[in-house]
C-alpha cells in the first residue's frame, strides 16, 4: 500500500482533464502530489508540487522521479493526433515514464489506458479485462503496449500496477454511448484512490467506467480493487434529451469502440 500521508504521488498531464479531477479528488487525502505536464499547472495548493517539462526530456522525468513511491501516468494523445506524436508520446513517453519510475524504485504505477484497447469486441459481448485485448485502432494497440511493458515490469521486477481501461471521461455523458461508457470525474479520483491504496494489486487491468445502467462489459475486478463508483449516467439522461440526443433509439454502435471500430484508420507512414 502507498502511504498517503508520507509517501509521493507524481501525476503526469496533471494540467488535462483526468488530471484536473484527480487533483481535486486526492488533494484532501493524500498530503504529497507532485504534478507534471507541459503546459502550465494551475494554483498549485500547499500538498502539490508542479514541474513544467515535456514527457520527452527524460532527464526531466528521471529527475522528478527521485523520492516517489507511486507514479499515475496520464500524459498521452488522443487518435486525432499524428501518428509522430503518437509514437512520442503515447509510446516512447510511455517507456520513458515507466523506466524512469523502475530505475527509481517506484513501487506502483497506476496508468491511464482505454476502452480502445479491446474496442473490436462486439458490442452484445460482456468483455472483461481477462479476455485477449482487441485494439480497434492504433491509439488503443499503444495503449495495450503500455499495458504489456507494466505486465513485464511485474514479472521481472516486481512492480504493482493498475490499467485503467477508461471509457468516456467527461463532467456529464455526452452522447448516446456515453450512458454506457461514462466515467465521472468523482468516480476517476475513487478507482485511482483506491489504486494507490490497495495492499497489493499485483498486475490488474480495471475497466474505468462510472456506475451506468446501461454499461456492457463485465468486471470483476471492481471488487477485488475496492472501487465503489457512485455516479451513474441515466441520472443525467434527462439532460441528454433535451439536447436532442437519441437516448431512446436502437444501440448506436456495433462494438465496444464506438467511432473508433469505424473510421478508417490512419495511414501508417
Ligand atoms: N478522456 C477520456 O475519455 C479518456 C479515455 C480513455 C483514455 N484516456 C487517457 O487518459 C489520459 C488523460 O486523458 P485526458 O482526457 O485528461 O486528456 P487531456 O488531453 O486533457 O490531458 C493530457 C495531458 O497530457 C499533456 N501532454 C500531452 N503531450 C505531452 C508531452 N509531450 N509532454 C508532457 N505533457 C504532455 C497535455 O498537456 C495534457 O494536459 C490520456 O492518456 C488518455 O489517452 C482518456
Amino acid at each position: 500500500m502507498i502511504d498517503p500521508t508520507k509517501d509521493t504521488v507524481l501525476i503526469t498531464g496533471a494540467a488535462g482533464a483526468i488530471g484536473t479531477a484527480l487533483r481535486v479528488g486526492l488533494r484532501a487525502g493524500w498530503s504529497h502530489l507532485r504534478l507534471t505536464d507541459a503546459r502550465p499547472i494551475k494554483d498549485p495548493t500547499p500538498n502539490e508540487q508542479a514541474i513544467v517539462a515535456d514527457v520527452g526530456d527524460r532527464a526531466a522525468i528521471e529527475k522528478m522521479m527521485q523520492g516517489v513511491s507511486a507514479v499515475v501516468h496520464l500524459t498521452g494523445v488522443g487518435a486525432d493526433y499524428s501518428l509522430e506524436d503518437l509514437f512520442r508520446v503515447n509510446v516512447r513517453g510511455v517507456f520513458d515514464v515507466f523506466e524512469s519510475a523502475r530505475l527509481a524504485g517506484v513501487q506502483r504505477i497506476v496508468y491511464a489506458s482505454s476502452n480502445h484497447a479491446f474496442g473490436c469486441y462486439p458490442i452484445a459481448e460482456r468483455v472483461s479485462p481477462e479476455l485477449p485485448p482487441r485494439p480497434d485502432s492504433l491509439y488503443g494497440a499503444f495503449k495495450v503496449y503500455g499495458e504489456s511493458i507494466l505486465r513485464n515490469y511485474f514479472d521481472r521486477h516486481g512492480i504493482r500496477s493498475v490499467s485503467m481501461r477508461i471509457g468516456t471521461y467527461r463532467t456529464l455523458p455526452i452522447d448516446q454511448r456515453s450512458l454506457a461508457t461514462w466515467l465521472s470525474p468523482g468516480d476517476v479520483a475513487r478507482m485511482v484512490d483506491a489504486s494507490l491504496r490497495h495492499p497489493d494489486p499485483g498486475c490488474l487491468i480495471v475497466n474505468g467506467y462510472s456506475a451506468n445502467t446501461r454499461i456492457k462489459i463485465a468486471d470483476t475486478n471492481w471488487d477485488f480493487l475496492g472501487y465503489k463508483p457512485k455516479d451513474n449516467a441515466e441520472d443525467h439522461i434527462e439532460m441528454l434529451r433535451s439536447k436532442g440526443v437519441d437516448v431512446d433509439g436502437p444501440w448506436e454502435w456495433p462494438e465496444h469502440g464506438g467511432s473508433h471500430a469505424r473510421v478508417p484508420e490512419r495511414r501508417p507512414r
